[in-house]
């Protein structure tokens, strides 16, 4: 089997976790988180980065940071892991689900301007949904496939309605705007380590920005609110931190973050190549405005009625491809959900995209097998 995205660990991750164990630092305190902050902060252009227990707490721990409060709605895109409606949900939050825009998969922000505008007001410098006369706190968009919306317009919208800006980059690591990097796009981004992630710790996140201010309030959220160097706590707090274990692995990914990315956007290029004359079906976008860091890559089919038949056939031909996300709105928690009025480009979307196989140790021979399987199965579907 071809993997769908399996981790490259073909650097120095066995001899730094070797260094953890002979050293005996193996727990959440060690150079190598200390290493792993270090080089996020200078990879992403952040001022400093905090490495956490999963993108999941790193979502957590800069909501509440942020000032979102219980009751809040936080404006979110449906068509993401859900995850980033589960962080809100964390914070006693409600996400109010929005549509994306075709070109990038990400929130449409026309729509959620526009829908702001419709159904919002602003209180002494709070902005009110006002059919439920719930504060509105946070626009948080998420960086499809590593394709961001324009961050540009995202800020000026919080900017109008003073919403805190929240970017949900687990899958962006290594993405730019407009040549400006990860952690100059919003007020605090969250990246994931996850296995299936451009870079891996095993498990795990990270918080990056600029503000080192909020960056040290994420610091002691997520280290249980600790008042070094006695047993006192401020407040309460979460034991969302990563081990040195986990960060040996994500210190020796990092070094080759460069490498994997170029890596990810050469595959994405293959499959563009090989699929775009192909009838029945599109490639993924890349939005003219950002440098993808083509995190996932695949096809979309023109009919959904194909899509599992199709899935099933490359699986069966030894392809790991898969089908992608399923809207939140569709989503059993999420069903009753605040929503735009249309989520139109989400739902005729969703059950129409493969992903396939992408892992940064794809072999160029592999890839042009699963091209060519995959247009056999296309061929012999439907
Ligand atoms: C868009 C998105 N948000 C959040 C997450 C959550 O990250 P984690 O699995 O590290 O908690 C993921 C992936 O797993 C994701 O793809």
């Amino acid at each position: 089997m071809i993997p769908l995205a399996v981790p490259n660990l073909t650097g120095n991750e066995r001899k730094y976790l070797n260094e953890c164990i002979d050293t005996t630092f193996v727990s959440s305190v060690g150079e190598f988180v200390n290493r792993l902050e270090a080089d996020a902060t200078s990879l992403t252009g952040a001022t400093s980065a905090v490495a956490t227990s999963a993108g999941t707490t790193a979502l957590h721990a800069s909501l509440i940071t942020l000032g979102v409060r219980p009751g809040d709605y936080v404006i979110v895109p449906s068509f993401t892991f859900i995850a980033s409606a589960n962080a809100v949900c964390h914070a006693g939050a409600i996400p109010w689900l929005f549509d994306i825009d075709p070109t990038s998969w990400c929130i449409d922000l026309d729509q959620v301007e526009l829908e702001l505008e419709e159904n919002c007001h602003m209180l002494n410098g709070v902005t009110f949904h006002r059919a439920s006369g719930r504060r509105v706190s946070a626009l948080m968009p998420v960086y499809t496939l590593g394709n961001m919306p324009n961050m540009d317009a995202a800020r000026r919208i919080c900017d109008t309605w003073n919403l805190s800006l929240l970017a949900d980059a687990a899958c962006a690591i290594g993405a730019t705007f407009r040549g400006r990097r990860l952690a100059e796009l919003a007020d605090l981004s969250a990246i994931s380590l996850n296995g299936n992630k451009t870079i891996t710790a095993g498990g795990g996140g990270l918080v990056i920005g600029t503000n080192d201010k909020l960056l040290a309030e994420v610091r002691h959220l997520t280290t249980t609110a600790r008042v070094w160097p006695d047993y006192d706590f401020d407040r309460v707090g979460y034991n969302y931190r990563l081990t040195n274990l986990q960060a040996a692995v994500a210190v020796a990914q990092l070094e080759r973050l460069d490498e994997f990315v170029v890596r990810k956007r050469a595959i994405r290029v293959a499959y563009d190549n090989a699929f775009q004359e192909v009838e029945g079906l599109t490639t993924f976008p890349v939005p003219e405005w950002c440098e993808s860091s083509c995190w996932f890559s695949g096809i979309v089919l023109d009919d959904a009625n194909e899509t599992q038949p199709v899935v099933e056939a490359l699986n069966a031909r030894g392809v790991g491809a898969k089908s992608f996300w399923k809207p939140v709105h569709l989503q059993a928690p999420y069903i009753a959900n605040e929503r735009s009025s249309s989520l139109a480009v989400s739902e005729g979307l969703w059950d129409r995209v493969i992903t396939l196989p992408c892992s940064t140790g794809i072999t160029d021979k592999e890839i042009e097998e699963v091209i060519a399987t995959t247009k056999d199965v296309l061929m012999n579907v439907g």
